[in-house]
């Protein structure tokens, strides 16, 4: 049973981590996301509504119970993406994705990486981070596989953005888009042996967002 304050992403965002917790107040509106793996664990609001397994919510004054494993990012919306000093103190602050990655794809991306944040280790350990893109419409571009094995899902944390799903790396025979507003995670694409389609996330407002990553091995 733990509460334990964050400063990963600090002073941008305040994300408390839970685990283990009966119940919680939630006073101020915070974004709720579920890292727990499994249909049982289901975090329960008030009047029988639940959040699901690596699924989001934003509540406001409510209590939660049973809080497996949880991110509480509290009063999220005060990082105003529309300040231009806050724009630029997270510019300063965070990794390009280029800087993180080194991959060609990613030269040059307005794509800014927190550090990251792990849960546990070994086998299903989980890595999560906060990426801030600063412009709209930015794809990311496509990829099938990660530097290492992982399930990932991504939660919208502010603005707009959507995960494309595509039949070829072509980056035009799109098979899906999954859209996503503050608080929706999307709907797993990995097949139960861990093999991606190709996919990207693109930007469509400036935004922040939550990759989720959970090693299979
Ligand atoms: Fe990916």
């Amino acid at each position: 049973m733990s509460i334990l304050s964050l400063d990963f992403a600090e002073p941008f965002f305040h994300i408390d981590f839970v685990e283990q917790e009966e119940s919680c107040h939630i006073a101020e509106k915070s974004m709720i996301i579920n890292l727990a793996e499994y249909e049982q664990e289901n975090i329960l609001l008030e009047g029988d509504r639940v959040i699901l397994p690596l699924k989001a919510a934003v509540v406001q004054d409510m209590t939660l119970r049973n809080l497996v494993r949880a991110f509480i990012l509290k009063d999220f919306e005060s990082c105003d993406l529309q300040n231009p000093e806050t724009v630029e103190a997270i510019q300063r602050s965070w990794k390009t994705l280029y800087e993180m990655s080194g991959l060609p794809r990613h030269k040059g991306l307005p794509y800014y990486k927190s550090p990251k944040f792990c849960i546990g280790s070994g086998n299903r350990h989980m890595e999560l981070n906060l990426c801030f893109v600063s412009e709209g419409m930015v794809p990311s571009g496509p990829h099938r596989d990660h530097d290492r094995d992982f399930d990932e899902v991504h939660a919208q944390i502010l603005g707009y953005g959507m995960m494309r799903v595509y039949e070829y790396e072509d980056n035009e025979h799109i098979h899906q888009e999954l859209n996503m507003a503050p608080g929706i995670v999307h709907d797993k694409m990995y097949d139960s042996e861990g093999k991606y389609p190709w996919h990207e996330y693109k930007s469509v407002t400036p935004c922040v967002y939550c990759p989720i990553e959970l090693d299979r091995h």
